[in-house]
């Protein structure tokens, strides 16, 4: 049955029009709610969801790849005690195969698939997961069925397992790390392949109220522009932070596609993207510092085959964690249903991260074929054909 509505499916893909821009993160936040920090009693937990973004990217049609490394954590995820125990974890890597031998050819778009032991893993990081996968699946899929587009170069998924940055106190490398360091720079082959990183890193909580953004001393003199706009709009929680480091001009381009992207067809929306840029020399309090905890930094921080170091330009997107407060007044129950943390204000926000990154993967990546005019004409049957198509799907279901 399943195999028939694929089929099915499939075709009605490939009769299309367009490609298919219907975001759907429920399918993915229903799988991502439960905890996984890596000690024991959540290897099934963890075992879970691994094979489920496997099973995923595998379906959307990447070549899938798993990393396995070990690594060093405290199995107190408070970090009072300090019993520390080495895990294996396991990098998910899907590769959408185009050109990689060019200069800034390849892209990667990562999230952590692990979760804290502390906060709610729904938000950390089960919203960047289902953004990564939500991506993958509307990019792939549309670049191979919809026939409009063609990609010209190499996009790499990556969910990556265990951030022990993230941790309160584990001193083993994460797997950020191992993916950059021996996966991705043997991949690579030159370092000049590489085109930039897009990290998703708690995405999901907007927050409209006044002071729900919580600023140190030392946030405006690291980000003034930002800062600006906060006090002008009573340092509302109303943006998605992008957070990039230095001004070389190929971190320069990632974030102009990206903004681009993100502002691409947009409908006025209650919320706003933020050009964030760090810069060298700057001192860093406990809130700018959590931007270097996610796997950007080792992009940023990166040495090439020959162990020099180099900066690999990457952004950072996130919400900004801890420093936004997280609004639980709409739950009944206590504590939260997933259910009801899902709120239809942070769908839309979500919704929107998932379309920029893809717009900018279909404008980066791939290229569009100019129609051909036969085209106008097809697309009556391709709408009768599609009907068609889901009439006869509900009938066999
Ligand atoms: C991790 O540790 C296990 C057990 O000591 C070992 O068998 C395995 O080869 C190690 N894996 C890696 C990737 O180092
Ligand atoms: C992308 O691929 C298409 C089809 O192979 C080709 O016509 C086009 O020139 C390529 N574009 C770039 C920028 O390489």
């Amino acid at each position: 049955m399943r195999l028939l509505t694929l089929a099915l499916l499939l075709v009605a893909g490939t009769v299309k029009a367009d490609f298919d821009d219907e975001v759907d993160l429920q399918q993915h936040l229903g799988k991502l709610s439960s905890p996984r920090y890596p000690i024991e009693s959540n290897t099934n937990n963890r075992g879970v969801v691994r094979d489920y973004i496997i099973e995923r990217m595998k379906y959307y049609g990447l070549e899938v790849k798993t990393q396995k490394f070990n690594t060093t954590i405290n199995k107190d995820p408070l970090g009072i005690n300090s019993d520390r125990i080495e895990v294996q974890g396991t990098n998910v890597i899907g590769i959408q195969r185009a050109v990689t031998e060019h200069p800034g050819a390849v892209v990667v778009v990562g999230a952590d698939y692990d979760s804290n032991g502390v906060d709610h893993p729904l938000f950390y990081n089960g919203a960047g997961v289902a953004t990564l996968l939500e991506v993958a699946r509307m990019y792939s899929v549309n670049e191979r069925w919809s026939g409009h587009y063609v990609a010209n170069y190499t996009t790499i998924f990556v969910a990556f397992d265990i951030n022990t940055k993230l941790h309160q106190d584990s001193p083993g490398h994460p797997g950020g790390y191992y993916f950059v360091q021996n996966w991705l720079m043997p991949f690579l082959k030159q370092k000049e392949y590489f085109g930039g990183a897009i990290i998703l890193d708690s995405v999901m909580n907007v927050n409209y109220k006044d002071n729900s953004q919580i600023l140190s001393s030392n946030f405006q003199n690291i980000f003034p522009d930002t800062y600006k706009r906060l006090q002008n709009d009573n340092n509302k929680g109303n943006f998605l932070a992008m957070v990039s480091s230095g001004d070389k001009e190929p971190t320069k381009i990632l974030r102009e596609q990206f903004s681009g992207s993100y502002y691409k067809d947009r409908r006025s929306q209650p919320f706003r993207l933020e050009d964030m840029k760090l810069s060298g020399g700057v001192k860093f309090d406990n809130l700018v510092e959590q931007f270097t905890k996610s796997d950007n930094i080792h992009f940023w921080n990166a040495k090439d085959l020959n162990g020099e170091p180099i900066q690999l330009p990457a952004l950072l997107l996130t919400d900004t964690k801890n420093s936004r407060t997280l609004s639980t007044t709409n739950c009944i129950t206590d504590p939260c249903r997933p259910v009801e943390l899902v709120t239809e204000e942070r769908t839309e926000f979500v919704e929107a991260t998932v379309k920029g990154v893809t717009t900018f993967l279909f404008n980066r990546q791939a290229t569009r074929l100019s129609y051909e005019p036969s085209s106008s004409m097809s697309s009556l049957p391709s709408a009768i054909m599609t009907v068609l198509m889901l009439a006869l799907v509900r009938l066999y279901m």
